[in-house]
């Protein structure tokens, strides 16, 4: 019999509270979206700049604008950004190498700037060169401060006319998948994928906006869970990730696929992953489904990547871990500071 009580104590770095506020802090962020000023107006691609948790807003952004949006996790910026660019810059801490290099880099090649950060170097640049910037509140990790560094994003390109969907109409469904999933919620499903995971490598699929909602599951997964896992995107995993199994009844015994479904999905990646369950089926290879919920695929993405987030959240406490610290990432940042490889 599982006692929550005595596992909700590993918790020390306070994890739960910055999940259950989740939908709370999505509709908080929405109305720092009217921060951002219009005159950043009229451009016509964007690049996001970030790393990790802070960079996983741009990753869903691109998936939802009507601009071309990309992702920069690098030093440097591609060869075309100039000044049509929008160039946005988010860390967390303010203090990401990559994201600052590629920021000064940016500032030479367009005017229309834009920075979401708690303060550190990256506010302090913007406060030197007069550039907007968007303040988020302290205190959590950068991943569990998702909702603070996205949904200004969408509630900007949402009034920009650059989003079809209005951001607003998903916070009705994460709040209701919030409270299925708390500690006291009778039928806790987060939790029951959870105890399914266990002991597992849990390799997750996604499929055009849930991509990046897979690549989420699985670096919460690592972070939170402290946990090995994978993930990749139909329909591209069909043209090399399954040959990849022809071998895995050998290497990968405790691997376990989980599809990221939603009732948006591509007809034709729907066929595909009814084959790809016969495939994995033949070799004893094992896999679940996870169907989003709400009336547009970006409600659905989003309860998708808020259940992972909870299901990340309760592996950690039967991996019998904090979901919070994250000492490798730290001590890689001091080393390089430090200077020493
Ligand atoms: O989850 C984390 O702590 C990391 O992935 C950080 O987000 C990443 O190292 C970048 O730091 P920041 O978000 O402060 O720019």
């Amino acid at each position: 019999m599982l006692d929550l009580e005595a596992l909700l104590r590993l918790d020390e770095g306070r994890m739960l509270q910055a999940l259950r506020g989740f939908p709370e802090q999505a509709e908080r962020a929405l109305g720092l979206a009217c921060r951002v000023p219009n005159n950043l107006q009229g451009f016509k691609n964007a690049v996001v700049l970030g790393m990790g948790g802070s960079a996983i807003a741009g990753d869903i952004l691109a998936k939802f604008s009507l601009v071309p949006v990309i992702t920069v996790r690098d030093y440097r910026l591609p060869a075309w950004v100039n000044t049509e660019t929008l160039l946005i810059a988010i860390s967390y801490s303010g203090e990401t190498e990559e994201t600052l290099g590629a920021f000064r880099e940016g500032l030479r090649r367009t005017q229309r700037t834009v920075a979401l950060t708690t303060g550190g170097a990256l506010a302090a640049l913007c406060e030197e060169e007069g550039i907007p910037w968007v303040p988020v509140p302290p205190g959590f990790q950068p991943r569990a401060a998702l909702a603070f560094l996205l949904f200004p994003l969408l509630g900007c390109f949402a009034r920009l006319g650059y989003i079809r969907e209005d951001p607003a109409s998903v916070l009705a469904p994460l709040r209701e998948l919030r409270d299925a999933c708390l500690p006291t919620s009778a039928h806790n499903l987060a939790l029951d994928l959870a105890q399914t995971l266990r002991d597992k490598v849990p390799v997750v699929y996604g499929a055009g906006p849930t991509a990046p909602v897979a690549y989420r599951w699985k670096t919460q997964i690592n972070e939170n869970a402290k946990q090995p896992a994978c993930w990749a995107e139909l329909p591209e995993l069909c043209h090399n990730e399954i040959v990849g199994y022809e071998l895995a009844d050998r290497l990968f015994s405790q691997g376990l696929v989980i599809f990221l479904r939603t009732s948006f999905d591509h007809p034709r990646v729907a066929k595909r992953v009814e084959i790809l369950k016969e495939v994995l089926s033949s070799r004893g290879l094992a896999f679940l489904e996870v169907w989003g919920e709400g009336e547009s695929i970006l409600s659905q993405a989003l309860w998708l990547l808020h259940f992972g987030d909870w299901v990340s959240f309760y592996l950690a406490l039967l991996n019998g871990v904090d979901p919070t610290p994250v000492r490798p990432i730290q001590e890689l940042k001091q080393r390089l500071k430090a200077g020493t490889s």
